[in-house]
């Protein structure tokens, strides 16, 4: 079986970082390179204050502080790092089409072909190719075609290997996988690559948790989980609705149904609606694919979830408005929580951006805390949005460090992220600071209402009645 003793990953991203941190400090043997275009992400992946590597992960700065320097590296060369790899990576991101055929669906496998094409033009011996970024069903192929016609006699193995990893948790779902997919070719030498890439996972799982299948299982696999993860996120926010028109819990209803073992208890917590980088992006990527072949009725199935998270958002937002007298022009509200779920930085596509969005729509003033993002970040993602001008986004958003004093003369408080510091603050002092009445709306279920009711809030949950 061939041994890795050199890898390369192209991407220096929430996927990438992390897993090759793993990789590298769980196979000290192996040299790791991660390599980005991104001079600003690299530089502070190499930061010598572990406090300000680019992603933030419970447990990330441990590991790659005692592994960088010796076999992790974190460089802008991606032309050497290819050439002396004997495995790469491919861990860049796949974002929605934003133009063009597809717009607003389909996968932008552009920054994918860019790296096929770099590894074709760069590399000088066989390689094995490894798809970690989540593609389209049938990418392979077109990854294959690019680099078999490169015509300087380098032979290439492709595998598919997509990452079940969820922000803020990232390092304990990698050191403890429930399982590893490796998809690839069945023949001798994709064979060969499968188990050379299964070895270097089996530094640390289980072989029986290393599942390996064809390239086109693999890569659908990935899109189906999301999804299914997904659809049980806006199956549970669609019951949330209903709970609060007919006094049913929905916290209840979830550990009801949840201990039916064929149900399971697990990704049943309604919220605002679910966001980060992947969850819709992979459904309509699904959405699109089931169009091109003709599969309507199953397109649309899937569509239905993205539709009803855009809805539970929107809901949160309009309850927001109508519970203030119809109107929060002028009026302050405080946003505990920015990022798309706790013990990360990432605000892709957070719920908060389109909470914010539909109450600065109503000229809202907002006042966003939020522990882990910059302010930077919040005025960047709703500039992003481009709904309004970027002079008007810092004239009615002001994000602060102080949580406490913030809420000073505030109409509300919605927390749109479950960070667990938001439990522990003195909500009576909160509530003295308001202005009366004092509202909280709870869009991720982590305060105990009767606990803020007592001090005399009005308070809002997902899925219980007011
Ligand atoms: P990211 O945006 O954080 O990182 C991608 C990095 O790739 C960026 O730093 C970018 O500069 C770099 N890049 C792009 N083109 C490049 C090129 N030609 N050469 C070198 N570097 C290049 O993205 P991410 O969140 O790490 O996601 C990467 C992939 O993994 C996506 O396909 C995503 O769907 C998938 N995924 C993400 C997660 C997650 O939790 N974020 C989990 C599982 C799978
Ligand atoms: C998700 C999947 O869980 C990972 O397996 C997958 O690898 C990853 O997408 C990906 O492909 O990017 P992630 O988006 O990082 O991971 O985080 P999740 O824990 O899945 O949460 C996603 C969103 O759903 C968050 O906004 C979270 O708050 C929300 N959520 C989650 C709920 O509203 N309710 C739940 O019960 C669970």
């Amino acid at each position: 079986m061939k041994k890795i003793t050199n890898i390369c990953c192209i991407g220096a991203g929430y996927v990438g970082g992390p897993t090759m941190s793993v990789i590298a400090n769980k196979c000290p043997e192996i040299k790791v390179t991660v390599v980005d275009i991104n001079q600003k992400r690299i530089d502070a992946w190499n930061d010598q204050d572990l406090d300000k590597l680019p992603v933030y992960e419970p447990g990330l700065k441990e590991i790659v502080g005692e592994s960088r320097g010796k076999n992790l590296f974190f460089s802008t060369d991606v032309d050497n790092a290819i050439v002396e790899a004997d495995m790469i990576f491919i861990s860049v991101n796949t974002p929605t089409k934003t133009y063009g055929k597809g717009k607003g669906q389909a996968a932008d496998l552009k920054y994918i072909e860019l790296c096929a094409r770099n590894i074709a033009k760069v590399a000088t011996t066989d390689k094995i190719v490894v798809e970690k970024s989540t593609l389209p069903v049938r990418t392979a192929q077109a990854i294959k075609n690019i680099l078999d016609n490169t015509g300087n006699g380098v032979k290439f193995e492709i595998l598919s290997n997509p990452e079940f990893l969820a922000e803020g948790t990232a390092i304990e779902d990698l050191l403890q996988a429930d399982r590893v997919l490796i998809g690839g070719e069945n023949t001798p030498s994709g064979q060969e690559a499968k188990d050379a890439l299964s070895a270097v996972y089996e530094h640390w799982l289980p072989k029986a948790n290393v599942i390996q299948t064809n390239l086109w299982s693999s890569e659908l696999s990935k899109l189906v989980a999301n999804a299914f993860l997904a659809q049980r996120i806006s199956s549970i926010n669609s019951i949330s609705a209903l709970c609060e028109k007919t006094d049913a819990n929905v916290a209840e209803v979830a550990n009801a149904i949840g201990r039916d073992s064929r149900i399971g208890p697990k990704f049943l917590n309604a919220s605002v609606g679910f966001g980060g980088s992947c969850f819709q992006k992979d459904i309509l990527n699904l959405v699109y694919i089931c169009k091109t072949y003709g599969l309507d009725e199953v397109s649309n199935y899937w569509e239905q979830v993205v539709l009803m998270n855009d809805y539970q958002k929107r809901r949160f937002a309009d309850n927001i408005i109508s519970t203030l007298y119809n109107t929060v022009s002028g009026k302050k509200i405080v946003f505990y929580g920015w990022a798309f779920k706790k013990d990360t930085n990432d605000t892709r596509e957070s719920s908060a951006i389109y909470v914010a969005d539909a109450l600065l729509d109503e000229q809202a003033e907002l006042v966003i805390y939020d522990p882990k993002v910059t302010a930077e970040q919040v005025y960047a993602d709703l500039d992003y949005l481009n709904t309004r001008t970027e002079a008007e986004n810092r004239k009615l958003v002001t994000v602060v460090n102080d949580p406490i004093a913030a809420t000073e003369n505030a109409h509300a408080i919605a927390i749109l992220t479950e960070w667990d510091e938001f439990k522990t603050y003195d909500w009576e002092k909160i509530f003295d600071l308001m202005l009366k009445p004092a509202c909280v709306f709870d869009g991720r279920r982590i305060m105990e209402s009767s606990k803020l009711k007592n001090i005399g809030f009005h308070c809002y949950r997902i899925g219980e009645s007011c």
